[in-house]
Order: structure tokens, then sequence, then C-alpha cells
């Protein structure tokens, strides 16, 4: 698909499927269940972007999440990818380290996670807002070892194009290995890769550009939380961070940028804040993403404003899986339920949500 017809595509359909883990891939292998869960919420044109997915062994934190390192990984995405592709809709693979926010259960050999610090991060709330997450003290990668991590995503990317996906999305959020080099209360390196703003964003550029050289930067989106604190990873001045990667990233035209607001310093909560993204929603030139507690109406007054290309809805497309036709019909929402969003069960929670009938006279609609 060329830049400018992806490009029309996503201007047509303003509704996105933000990232959302699911934990029901057992083992680390996508599981037919998947198929269903991601054809529901498919649409002509719409956009959907796959839950947080490994780029190697050393990347998981979570049970049961899914990667795409493995030639079995590749191929159980594949049904689900072209379900997705029936419907007509436009599938991104959100690819992702999660880097310090594991233990060693999680590690080949039982060995340490890996970060850009060898700082640890207190067990604390997960950045989901469920659950406690057992760390263990992570290592500090060497200099000459970052290649090694990069190289991985790019294989990764790789992986998506032959799995099928139309691109990916590079996870650079939420407190996971990417934003752990871009924020300075967790990057403590004296070398190339730590101290100046310049050098703290060089890790996540240098994935961009690998991944854009593999597969083409016009299927190349990623995702930033500059103003999010998740998992100790914060920022003394996030405005300038925003700022420098949007210009960063023009020089790499990539397809998209996609921020997460500043209200969202928990997922799941909602707080009032004086930071907005306007700044690198002008800077950046691409398709501009913007997500975190919208509704419909809001969700519409950012598009009319300018304010963003696209919006992402997590929770209420979770619940919702014909999100984007209830919006056009004012149509009423199910509510979510948090007590099922990481249950294994590969039915409830997951893809028994009901949508709206096909006659919605029904709701006096
Ligand atoms: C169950 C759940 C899982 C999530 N998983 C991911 C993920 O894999 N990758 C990611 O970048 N964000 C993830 N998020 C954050 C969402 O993509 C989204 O930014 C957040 O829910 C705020 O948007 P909302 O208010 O529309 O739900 C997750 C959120 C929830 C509730």
């Amino acid at each position: 698909m060329t830049h400018l017809f992806l490009r029309a595509f996503l201007f047509l359909f303003r509704v996105v499927l933000a990232p959302l883990t699911r934990e029901r891939s057992f083992g680390n292998v996508p599981q037919p269940h998947a198929v269903l869960y991601y054809q529901q919420r498919a649409t002509k044109g719409g956009l959907l972007i796959a839950e947080a997915t490994g780029v190697s062994d050393t990347a998981q934190g979570y049970k049961d999440t899914p990667g795409i390192w493995t030639k079995k990984q590749v191929e159980a995405w594949k049904p689900i990818v072209d379900g997705v592709h029936a419907k007509g809709g436009i599938f991104f693979c959100q690819i992702w380290h999660v880097g310090r926010v594991s233990n060693h259960a999680f590690q080949p050999n039982g060995q340490a996670p890996i970060s850009s610090t060898d700082k640890p991060i207190k067990p604390a709330t997960r950045a989901d807002g469920i659950g406690l997450a057992k760390v263990s003290t992570p290592r500090r990668l060497e200099t000459d070892e970052i290649p090694l991590v990069i190289d991985d995503f790019r294989v990764a990317a790789r992986n998506a194009i032959e799995a099928g996906f139309d691109g990916v999305e590079i996870h650079g959020a939420h407190g996971y290995l990417i934003d752990q080099f871009l924020k300075d209360q967790v990057n403590d390196r004296t070398d190339k890769y730590g101290g100046s703003l310049e050098n703290r964003c060089r890790f996540a550029l240098e994935v961009v550009q690998a991944v854009a050289d593999e597969i083409g930067a016009d299927k190349v989106g990623i995702r930033l939380s500059p103003f999010a604190s998740y998992s100790e990873a914060s920022d003394s001045n996030p405005e300038a961070l925003g700022l420098y990667m949007a210009q960063a990233l023009n020089k790499l035209g990539i397809l998209y940028c996609h921020m997460v607001e500043p209200r969202m310093v928990n997922i799941g909560e909602k707080l009032e804040t004086p930071h907005s993204l306007r700044p690198m929603r002008d800077a950046f030139k691409g398709t501009f993403i913007v997500a975190g507690g919208y509704g419909r109406d809001d969700g519409d007054k950012a598009i009319a404003d300018g304010y963003a290309d696209l919006v992402a809805y997590g929770r209420l497309f979770l619940s919702n899986p014909d999100l984007p036709r209830r919006f056009e019909m004012d149509g009423p929402l199910n509510k979510y339920n948090r007590d099922t969003f990481y249950l294994s069960d590969p039915v409830i929670g997951y893809t028994d949500y009901p949508f709206l009938p096909s006659d919605a006279s029904a709701f006096g609609l």
C-alpha cells in the first residue's frame, strides 16, 4: 500500500482501535480466538493496532502476551491478520520490548531483564492499573549490545510484514524499554545513549530508522507518552522530549506518530492537566493519532479542531466491538469490565461484548 493511499484511508476513518494487551496468547503464541476478537472490531478502512507484541525472548514481562520473533508466532498471526483484511480493515502490529518491567521468570535462562539502567523499579501497580507486578533488578545494556536489540525490532517488523500486517507501531510509550531510554528519570547512562536529550532519543530513533529501512517508512508508526510516568518512567521536561521526537521523526518520514494524552498519568485515570499535545501535533508532519480518555464527542472535537487526524480508543473499543457504528448512530455504549481485561478465557470479556442489533430501532435510533 502506498503512503498516500494509506493516508487517504486513515483520513476517512477516524476511529482507531488502540493497542490492548489481553493476555490470551498462550505461551506467547497468538491463538485462534484472536481471529474473532479482531475481526469483530474491523471495519472497511478502519485502522486496528494489535496488542503489544514481543520482539524477542527477552521482551516479555506479562503472562501470555504474543510475540513475533519465531516462525510459529508468525504463522499463528496470519489467520488473525487475514480475518481483519477480509473485512477491509487496516492492521498494524505494535512491536514491544518491556525492558526492566519484567522478572527472571519471564527471561531466557532466568537471566536479568535488560534496560537502559541497572536501577530496579519498585514492585507497584502495573501500567494497566491491575495487579502487582514482580520485578527483578535489570542489567544495564552495554553500548555494543544495543545494535542487537535494535536488530530484534527490525526482524520483528520484517516478520510482521510476512504475517500480512500492513505496518508496525513501535511501542515507545508507557515505561517500557524505549521509554526507559527516552526519560531522564530512568536513563542514567554516560555513553552516547544517555545524558543529553539528543542522546536519550538516539535508541528510539535508531529503532525507527532500522525498522523504516527494513519495511518502508510508509508502514511505520510510533507510540510515545512523554507526559506519562508509568513504571517510574517520567521526564523532567516532557514537552521538550515530545517536541524533539516529533521533529526528529519528521526527518525519517514515517507514517504516523501516536501520542498518549498528558491527562493519562495512569491508565484508567483522567487527570486535569495544563499540558496539551498541540505543540507536538503542530510540529509533526505525518498523521497524528491521539489516545487517552476519549469519548465520542471530544474525539469528534479533536478532529474538528485539527488537534489530531485520528483518535484511538482503548477501553471503549474493547467493550464495544462495533464502536464506529455506535458513534455514527450515537448509540448506547456497553460498559467495560476491568475484571475480565486479562482473563485467560478465550470468550469471556473478549468476544462476548454485544453488538448493537442490526435493527437499531430497538434503541429508538
Ligand atoms: C486492558 C488494556 C491493555 C492495554 N494494553 C496496551 C498495549 O498493549 N500497548 C499500549 O501501548 N497501550 C496499552 N494500553 C493503553 C491503551 O492503548 C490506551 O492508551 C488507554 O487505555 C487509554 O485510552 P482509553 O481511555 O481510550 O482506554 C492498554 C490499556 C488497557 C485498558
